[in-house]
């Protein structure tokens, strides 16, 4: 299982570094309008820290703009990997970018059809976003699960799913669970994850009976 950071902070993408929790990265236009600077030396100094792939989003909807800014962001360095859009110009502009030999990850996928067809289109990622569905009452879980089956029934797809949109330590335990192939997961989850109380109450207590030996 890998675990990706997804932010563009680079102070939070050098923290997860540390614990072995920066297998990769991804970004999208709302993370990286958080931080100051520029779109592409936002990716570029990302790149200098993770040597893991690191996703970055084209802007365009349009094909023949998805391909050209996809080529560009791609000299950005050896491991970017271009993220795009779920839509018909999209699934298009994935097979031209596999033919040149870049590699890309569909995004925005809410649907099991969308995923079938992402995978068909060549990608070499596809990204099902988990707690927006949540939010309007679906079972984001229950899609990351079917879309498994389907990839693990149809060894000819070989796409790789990295869930998106996680929001809970629960989301984490299920899906790892579940054996998918990369969690991505913003450093808020992280830091919950280290954290039970009884790990604390249990710490207070040893701090105090430590006292006796000091
Ligand atoms: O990688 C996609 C992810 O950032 C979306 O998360 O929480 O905005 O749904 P969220």
């Amino acid at each position: 299982m890998d675990i990706y950071v997804d932010t563009a902070n680079l102070a939070e993408i050098k923290q997860a570094h540390e614990l072995g929790l920066a297998d990769g990265v991804t970004t999208n236009p709302t993370l990286i309008a958080k931080e100051n600077g520029d779109f592409k030396d936002i990716l570029k100094g990302i790149c200098r820290e993770v040597s893991g792939p690191v996703h970055a989003e084209v802007l365009s909807l349009e094909y023949e703009k998805m391909v050209t800014e996809g080529r560009e962001l791609a000299k950005i360095a050896d491991n970017i990997v271009i993220k795009i859009p779920m839509n018909h110009d999209g699934l298009k502009a994935v097979r031209s970018l596999k033919a040149e030999g870049i590699r890309t990850n569909i995004t925005l996928i809410f649907s099991a059809g969308q995923a079938i067809l992402a995978a068909k289109a060549g990608t070499t990622y596809l990204c099902p976003f988990l707690g927006r569905l949540d939010d309007i009452s679906a079972n984001g879980l229950e899609l990351l699960d079917t879309i498994q089956t389907i990839l693990i029934n149809n060894p000819d797809l070989d796409a790789k799913i990295i869930a998106a949109s996680i929001r809970t330590p629960i989301h984490v335990v299920e899906l790892a669970a579940m054996g998918i192939d990369i969690l991505t997961i913003p450093s808020k989850v992280l830091e919950q994850l280290e954290h039970h109380p009884l790990t604390d109450i249990g710490i207070e207590q040893f701090t105090k009976d430590a006292e006796k030996f000091k």
